[in-house]
């Protein structure tokens, strides 16, 4: 971004690029909401893009509060919050619900939102579910794979569209690291190519050796979002419940757990049986009089 550059309505004051001039005038109307324009600012002034999945409005704010970047409303629904054993379980329905929770909670972040499973086969299917997750609160869509006639349609409706390659939870057979071969680590970055042409304005490498995704990080123009593809990345997607530790049925070695916070819920709860038990709770301190 170029010096004595205007900062736009829905472009981001507070998190400015360090190449922006600080003595730039600043409309108060401003929104403080980070734009995909800002976004894609973040990898040419060398900064890291930090995401993260959430389901619900409470989550929402905890992660404005923490000023993440990015918020991914992400079809992992399915598996850590609503107990299905894959994401092919999740239906636009529970997308719109979780999204229209999270837009509640959301004042700051660029909210994305997974298109599910098989509601973007064709362009008018991927036309009408995207403007849905707009209309509840998402500022772009995330489908997964090479779908770019879709893709290419929900760009020309003016919907910005996150781009999925690498591992696609929801098609691959196995979750297993994708790009080992070098035949399937050409298509990748063919595949990431394609979705940048296709107007994607990111693309998320999911379960790529960590030399592909440096090598496609920088071919591509748009920032590239990894998960479980290196620290090359331009950016970082964890899905929350892995790192907060509150889903225990699957460890990727990539989820770092920076909280463990099934542990301390247990122990709340453990707790609070007790003080019931007991009769120690309500005390006075929490009792009207
Ligand atoms: O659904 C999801 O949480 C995702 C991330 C793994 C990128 O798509």
């Amino acid at each position: 971004m170029a010096a004595g550059l205007t900062i736009k309505k829905g472009s981001c004051a507070r998190f400015r690029p360090p190449t922006l001039v600080e003595s730039e005038s600043i409309d108060s109307t401003v929104e403080m909401k980070k734009s995909v324009e800002f976004i894609q600012s973040m990898k040419q002034a060398n900064q890291k893009i930090a995401m993260l999945t959430a389901y619900d409005c409470p989550t929402a704010r905890v992660l404005n509060e923490a000023e993440l970047d990015v918020i991914l409303v992400g079809d992992s629904l399915g598996m850590v919050v609503l107990g299905f054993e894959d994401t092919r379980s999740v239906t636009m329905a529970d997308m719109l619900h979780h999204t229209r929770a999270v837009a509640r909670g959301n004042t700051e972040c660029l909210l994305i939102a997974d298109l599910p499973y098989r509601t973007y086969e064709t362009p008018s299917d991927a036309v009408k579910n995207a403007r849905m997750l707009r209309d509840a609160g998402a500022d772009a869509v995330k489908p997964e794979g090479k779908k770019l006639e879709s893709i290419k349609a929900i760009v020309a409706d003016g919907i910005p569209v996150v781009g999925h390659v690498g591992l696609l939870p929801q098609t691959s057979e196995t979750f297993r690291v994708h790009g080992r071969k070098p035949s399937e680590a050409v298509q990748i970055v063919d595949d990431a190519k394609a979705l940048q042409a296709a107007g994607c304005f990111a693309v998320v490498l999911e379960g790529i050796p960590a030399r592909l995704a440096k090598e496609i990080t920088g071919v591509l123009r748009i920032p590239t979002i990894g998960i479980g593809a290196g620290a090359a990345c331009d950016g970082q997607v964890l899905v929350l419940h892995d790192l907060i530790g509150f889903f225990d049925q699957f460890n990727p070695t990539f989820a770092k757990k920076y909280a463990d916070l099934g542990r301390d819920l247990k122990r709340a709860v453990s707790h609070y049986r007790s003080e019931v038990k007991r009769g120690l709770f309500p005390d006075k301190e929490h009792t009207y009089n």
